[in-house]
């Protein structure tokens, strides 16, 4: 059996984001630091309210997905299309922007903690003008797999026979919240040619003794099963997977498509209004 071998550490950067959120950003800091087809991830995780409380005001999306986990906090989103949602500790919203989306992600509390990750997955190009859609998943949607010393949150893709609740698509993604306790070991047969990484948030992670340093996207090797090992501390990361797309990526800001004219139709019809327009028949 061929086991991924760690190849590439992204240590993620400080950055802000929105109204002045800070948040610390691995891929997505520079367009070489992708990984297909992920975009972008960040983490945002603080105690201070003035770090997150300005949120992330009406602003537009084309041409890809994101993926929104609170880990702990309390935030409402709401779009142009009327929907409302209110994402809580455990929680998951998965947005597909399509040919466009104006929305705001507000935190909901102006103390505590708040800690979560975004994740931007891309689409094909052939989806990239699909209608707008999302997903709201809360905690008791995402079913949890015990295991000898920890448990696994399975968002998307299987996990030992247990589906999340996002399967399939274009991307096939895999999205895992694993926790491990001090020493315990995590394997997991991720499908050959798919891209993967891992990112720790608390604990020592290791791939075959080597540490991924905390905050930091540790990109696997493309062939064969994850082998992973908890530190004296115990981890906690996320496993992402998914089937590259293999197309060219044009990204300006909020707007992810294939080619620069692509993008100037994007500008265009966010400035004239009709980006988040519902889609007329053609
Ligand atoms: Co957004």
């Amino acid at each position: 059996m061929t086991t991924r071998t760690l190849e590439t550490l992204i240590r993620s950067i400080p950055a802000s984001d929105g109204a002045g959120v800070k948040l610390r950003r691995s891929l997505g800091q520079s367009d070489a630091a992708r990984l297909d087809p992920f975009l972008m991830l960040d983490e945002f995780s603080s105690e201070d309210p003035n770090d997150y409380v300005a949120g992330f005001p009406d602003h537009p999306h084309r041409g890809f997905e994101t993926a929104t986990y609170i880990l702990d906090g309390h935030m409402l989103h709401q779009d142009h299309l009327g929907n409302r949602g209110d994402l809580k500790s455990g929680g998951v919203q998965w947005m597909t922007a399509g040919r466009g989306i104006i929305h705001s992600e507000m935190p909901q509390q102006d103390h505590g903690r708040m800690r979560g990750f975004q994740l931007w997955i891309n689409l094909p190009a052939r989806e990239k003008m699909k209608p707008a859609g999302y997903r709201d998943l809360q905690a008791a949607d995402i079913p949890e797999v015990k295991l000898a010393g920890g448990l696994v949150r399975v968002i998307a893709g299987t996990f030992d026979a247990t589906p999340g609740p996002i399967a399939g698509g274009s991307t096939d993604p895999v999205y895992f919240d694993v926790h491990l306790e001090a020493g315990a070991a995590f394997s997991h047969p991720v499908k050959d040619g798919y891209n993967a990484f891992v990112y720790p948030y608390e604990g020592d992670l290791f791939i075959a003794d080597r540490k991924v340093e905390l905050h930091t996207a540790g990109v696997l090797s493309q062939d064969g099963e994850l082998q992973v090992k908890a530190g004296s501390n115990g981890v906690r990361f996320l496993l992402l997977a998914g089937r590259p797309l293999n197309e060219p990526i044009v990204q300006y800001g909020p707007f992810v498509m294939n080619t620069r004219r692509e993008i100037e139709q994007a500008i265009r019809d966010y400035q004239d209004g009709s980006l988040a327009a519902p889609a007329r028949p053609s």
